[in-house]
Formats: structure tokens, sequence, C-alpha cells
């Protein structure tokens, strides 16, 4: 994974955009390929969501930089390599859901309302498991099954007819009346007894087991080979209809009668409820059921019975206005929690992991929960040694909700969570109003050096020709670079390097001659360089000019950890310097390692004054354009800050434009920068660039 990936969206550079929406569709593209075609995900869908996101989020900053193989331009999964594309004569859409008897009611009386009904009218509605498996399409032409397909992308599937044809619960040949062409859609499972049999023998040959039923259920059906899929015991329940030559019933519990008729297995628990209000109990019963069926139910749906009613309420979006899935409570367990493990994130968050006697919650066993962070446990009184009860709903990762005060051991202690690091051992601290403590070992943590020695050669930083991610990684591996310092040391490494597989002289000659060109650096490039929290390219810019060579910064900060001492006041008087960012620089200057890891770079560097460095300012020479209601400034207040750092501001949006500030209800300059591709940025994006305190 890249680390680029700790950087916010709004301060990644140009450059560094481009790099990772690489990373990002080639990334999201093996986890689609793993989900789809493959069906052994490595991610959690929660995790999956997070990098869509993420991408989505860079994209719409950077809307030059989308790419052709953009995650977000493909829709769903394209069929696996290895079957036939087979679209859907009607498309495959999905269901809506409801959480409760209130999102129950507010379904029905949408229906009410859209068909203009009574309250008092009956509503009736068939209910059925919603079971968690892979869904089909099969065709019958003349009662003849002559193609099956999975889901796909709702329009287009893989057809899998020859594996369909493996499975006993499928009719190849529909008995009695039958209409010239019919699509039956319904759902390919694995009972839990034969699933944890199948992972034995999986694992038995040493293979990777499936991580849950439905998986199991939609990896067996896409077996390149037909013989395998054969070997798995796959089963079906039949429950909708897609495209039909002639009507064959007029309620769908009629169409549930045909589809026994013609040989289809319907799940027995499908049951006709008279009144919409009898949806209740049925939760009920078959929630109290869930546990003791042989076969993974994740909710039940709820249908109208009234056909001619589902075709005039018809669909919203990808989902029917006239069927829903009302879904169980997360599920929940209690067990014992024998740790709290302390985990640095690559930005130096310390985030608690509870360790679990391993317990089964919805089928899945679960070790790890998330604690979240250190006011959480506070607030729980959660101790080692207590019974905790842990909650997973869906694919997300498992939480704590509590513990079983009663099942307290005697002995237990608060946890007392750590203010050191644990991976470096430096001071851990958290900013007031913050719920996250963070290592301050920046510059030497192993959790975060790869991150910071990538930062430090990158364009907007030091800016090494030659030093990218992926030579940091690999330097980094060999042993070879642990902080900024060693990047200059590399040279002494030549050989060790050259004995490498495909490193030529030319090669790590390039590299080494992009770091002796830096080992003059500009004072703000060197202090953005540093990766301190908050100080981002414009801070940077203003401390290096406050304090105008490296000697005098370094034993300003230093001198300024005491409270009220004339350093301290001298930086909170520095305008864009807040006292957060006050607060990030006197606590990096606070962990010695800290100051002995720059201490021996500037062994090997040496820093331009800021008065004398030839660089211009993130903002200077550059014009700007402030369009829309900017929130928390005023236009003249935005304009003077943007003279101050050396831009130009404008009123019109042209070629010449170099960066358009796009304030709320932005107009026609929006659209106009959009048009000829110049930068734009949000006013949060803005205030970065600009220095303001956070
Ligand atoms: S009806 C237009 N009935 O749930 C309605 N779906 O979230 C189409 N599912 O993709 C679906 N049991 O895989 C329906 N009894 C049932 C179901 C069911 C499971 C799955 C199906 C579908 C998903 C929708």
């Amino acid at each position: 994974m890249s680390t680029l990936r700790a950087i916010a969206p709004e301060a990644l550079t140009e450059a560094q955009a481009a790099e990772e929406l690489a990373a990002l569709a080639a990334e999201i593209a093996r986890h689609d390929a793993l989900y789809h075609q493959r069906d052994r995900p490595e991610i959690s869908d929660a995790a999956y969501d997070a990098l869509k996101r993420r991408n989505d989020a860079i994209e719409a900053r950077f809307p030059r930089l989308v790419r052709p193989d953009s995650p977000g331009r493909r829709v769903g999964a394209a069929p696996a390599r290895g079957f036939a594309k087979a679209r859907h004569r009607k498309p495959m859409l999905s269901l809506d859901n409801a959480f409760g008897a209130d999102e129950f009611g507010e379904f029905v009386t949408r229906i009410r309302n859209f068909l203009g009904l009574s309250a008092s009218e009956p509503l009736t509605f068939v209910a059925e498991p919603k079971i968690d498996g892979a869904s089909i399409n099969l065709t019958y032409e003349k009662g003849r099954f002559v193609r099956g397909a999975t889901r796909g992308d709702g329009t287009e599937g893989e057809d899998v007819t020859a594996n369909l044809l493996t499975v006993k619960d499928l009719p190849r040949r529909l008995k009695g009346d039958a209409p010239a062409l019919i699509e039956i859609r319904g759902e390919v499972y694995m009972e839990r007894g034969e699933f944890l049999a199948l992972n034995a023998g999986l694992e038995g040959e040493g293979e990777e087991p499936f991580m849950n039923p439905r998986n199991a259920a939609a990896g067996s059906l896409r077996q390149k080979d037909a013989a395998v899929t054969a070997k798995r015991p796959l089963r079906l329940f039949a429950y909708a209809m897609g495209e039909a030559s002639e009507k064959v019933a007029d309620t769908h519990s009629g169409f549930l009668e045909r589809l026994e008729a013609w040989g289809f297995h319907v799940n027995p628990l499908s049951k006709r409820l008279e009144d919409w209000a009898d949806a209740n109990s049925f939760q009920e019963e078959i929630g109290a059921q869930r546990a003791s069926l042989p076969y993974d139910i994740d909710g039940v749906v709820y249908k109208l019975d009234r056909l001619d009613w589902q075709e005039r309420l018809g669909f919203v979006g990808r989902a029917p206005r006239w069927a829903i899935a009302w879904k169980f409570p997360a599920e929940q367990a209690t067990t014992v929690l024998r740790d709290i493990e302390i985990q640095i994130g690559r930005t130096g968050a310390l985030t608690p992991r509870a360790v679990m006697d391993p317990v089964t919650v919805g089928g899945v066993v679960v070790r790890h929960a998330t604690l979240h962070n250190e006011d959480e446990i506070a607030r729980k009184d959660i101790r080692i040694g207590d019974t905790v009860i842990i909650q997973r709903a869906g694919d997300v990762i498992p939480q704590v909700l509590g513990i079983v005060s009663e099942k307290r051991p005697a002995d237990a202690v608060p946890f007392v969570f750590p203010d050191r690091c644990p991976a470096c051992g430096s001071h851990a601290v958290r900013p007031e109003g913050e719920a996250v403590r963070r290592c301050t070992g920046g510059l030497i943590c192993p959790a975060q050096v790869v991150e910071r020695l990538r930062h430090f050669a990158s364009r907007g930083a030091v800016d090494i020709e030659g030093l990218g991610e992926e030579n940091v990684i690999l330097f980094h591996e060999a042993g070879l670079i642990r902080q900024p310092a060693d990047i200059y040391r590399l040279k002494d490494h030549r050989e060790t390097i050259l004995s490498w597989k495909g490193w030529k002289d030319r090669k790590l000659d390039n590299i080494l001659g992009g770091i002796e060109a830096r080992r003059r650096i500009p004072l703000e490039r060197l202090i953005f360089g540093l990766g301190i929290r908050r100080i981002g390219e414009a801070n940077a810019k203003l401390l290096a000019r406050h304090y105008g060579s490296f000697d005098a910064w370094r034993e300003a900060m230093i001198a300024a950890r005491i409270v009220g001492s004339e350093a301290r006041e001298q930086l909170g008087s520095i305008i864009g310097i807040g006292p957060a960012i006050a607060e990030e620089l006197v606590e990096f200057f606070a962990e010695p390692r800290n100051i002995a890891a720059l201490d021996a770079l500037m062994a090997e560097v040496k820093a331009e004054d800021a008065a004398t460095s030839s660089e211009a300012g993130v903002l200077g020479g550059k014009t700007i354009v402030f369009t829309g209601t900017l929130e928390t400034m005023t236009r003249p207040e935005a304009k003077a800050r943007a003279e101050a750092l050396g831009a130009k501001v404008t009123d019109s949006v042209s070629k010449k434009t170099d960066l358009v500030v796009v304030g709320a209800d932005a107009g026609s300059k929006a659209a106009k920068a959009a048009a000829l591709g110049v930068r734009t940025v949000t006013e949060a994006e803005w205030r970065e660039m600009a220095g303001f305190s956070a």
C-alpha cells in the first residue's frame, strides 16, 4: 500500500496525487478481482469503501488527473476472465434495507402514498428469509434450462451455465406448463456444516479456506473447472422473476407456488402475511430460529404480494419500491479480554486493540476488536481480564461495546494508556481537544519512518531526484536508511547496492547524484521536510522567514518549550502560527531523539538561510482568483493574505490564472477554471496553503 495514504487529500501535491491515483486504481482493481472473481476478499467492506472514498476525494481535487482506468468509472465488477459475459434480459437489482419496525413502517407508508391507498386498506406481503449466498439468473426456454449467469454488475454477469448444471437443486426442465421464455432468479448457497467441512478439506490440502459460506458459494460457482464445482455442496432457493414471455401469476405468493410446481426449492419458511402489521412478529420468529437454521440469513425480505401493484410501484435507483430487506441487528457475543495492544499508524496515531479469547460472532471467529481510543477504554472502564461484549455488524471491524461487570476478576486494574510509543519509546502526546494520542518520534519511529523519509525526499520538500517511495522502501528494508541523515550516507553502501539484482552503476549514480545535489537545502524546505504535524509548506515558509537561519530556529524551538518564555511568545506572535501549531513544534523538539536525528542530518547538509533562499513561496508570483462565499474570512482578508504571501489577486479566470479558491455557491468562475484545467481548491485547502491555523 502506498505510504502517501497518510497524507490528507488536500495536502497532496499534484505529483503525489497522480502517483497515488495510479496506486489506488491498481489496488482497488485487485480488491475488486479478489472479491468478485476469486471470492477471497482480503479487506473488510469498510476498508474497501475507505479506499474508494479517498480516490474520489483526490479526483475531486485534481479533476485533470482522473485516469481512464479510474475506479469511479468502472461500474460493478467486470466478468472474470475465462467466463463469457451474459447480459440479463431484465436488470438484477438490489434491495433497500430497513433496520427496525419504524423503518419498515415508513416503507409501508411510502407504498400507500404512492398507490393512493387509505390507511385501512390491508396490504398483503410475502416474507422470505434473506439468504446469504450468491444471486443468479436462470434462463428457461420452452421449459428447458439454457443459461445461468451470476449477477455481475446487475446488467451483465458471467455465464456459469456449466457450473450450475452440477447443482442438484436446479431443475433442468420445468415440470408442467412453462412459458416460452422465463428468467428465474434465486440464491446459490452453502449450508454452514458443509462449508466447515469444505474448509477443513481445503486446509488439509494446504489451501486457503473461505471466509464464510457466502464466499464459499460464490467461489465454488466461479470455478473454471465444472468438475470442481460438482464436488462442492451447492444448493439453490428460487425467489424472483426477471423477463417472462407471458403472465405466470397475479401475486408473488402465486408465483412461488408455480416455482414449486416447476420443481424449484422455495424457502420453506417463506410466508404470506395477510397484513403488514404481522411483519413484526414474523421478524421475531425468524430471528429466534436464525442460529439453528442450517444456512446463513441476514434478514427477512418483504415483498408486496400483488404483482400489478409491484408493476405500478416500479423502482427507484437500483431497488424496487415494493420490497425491502429488514435486517437483523448486529450480532453480539461475550468473551474474555486478555490484553490491550497498541498499534501505531503511519502518522503516529496510537490505537488500542483488544486481544480476546476466540469467539464466534455471526459465523466468523473473532480474536481482535477495536477499542477506538483511550477515552473509550476509560469511559467503559474496560480492564484486562474483563468479560467483554463484542459486536460485529456486516463486514466491519468488530467493536467492544462494554463489559459484564459481574464477571470482573478481583485483581483487575484500570488500564493505563501508555504515554510512550511502544514502537520507538518516544513521548506519545495528546493535543488538547483531540481523542488521539500520537507518537512524537516522527523522525526515528519505525512505524512512521518510511512515510517520513519519503516525505523528506519528495518534490515539495527536499526534492531528491530518483528517491521515490519505491526506493525509500527498498533502502529502508535493507537497513540502509533509518533517518534522514542516512540518505546522505547512502554513498557508503555503493558496493552493497550494486550487488543487488538489476542495479547498475548508472542507475545508482543517478540517485546518489540527486542526493548530492541537495546538500544545500532552502530552510523552509528543510523545515517542511521534517514532516512535523501541521507544518505544511506555508507554515514552514512562515517559520523560515521569521527565524531566518536553521540555528536560530532550532534554538528558539527548544527555548519555546517553556510556556510564558520569550521564545514561546514570539512563536505565538507569528501571523498564521496558532497555538495548535506551536504545540506540535514544541512537542517535536521535546523529544531528544528527534533533535539527535536533526543534528545528525545537519552534519550532512547545509540549510540556506531564508533571506538568501532563492526559492519562491508557495503562493509567490502566483495569480489567484477567489469565487463564491468564503465562510471563515472576508474577501478583503483573503486578498490581503494572498498578497502578503506574494500572490497577485485578480477577478477573472483565464489561462494565466494559477489557482481558483472556490467558496460556497460558486458560479461560472469555478466552471471556467475546470474547463481551462486551472487548479481549484476549497476554502479549507486555501487556509492550509495560506498558513491559517487549523
Ligand atoms: S429479491 C428486486 N429475495 O439479496 C428484488 N433477494 O439485496 C431482487 N437475496 O441480490 C431480490 N434472499 O442476492 C430477493 N428472498 C430473497 C433473497 C434475496 C437473498 C439477496 C439477493 C439480492 C440481494 C439484494
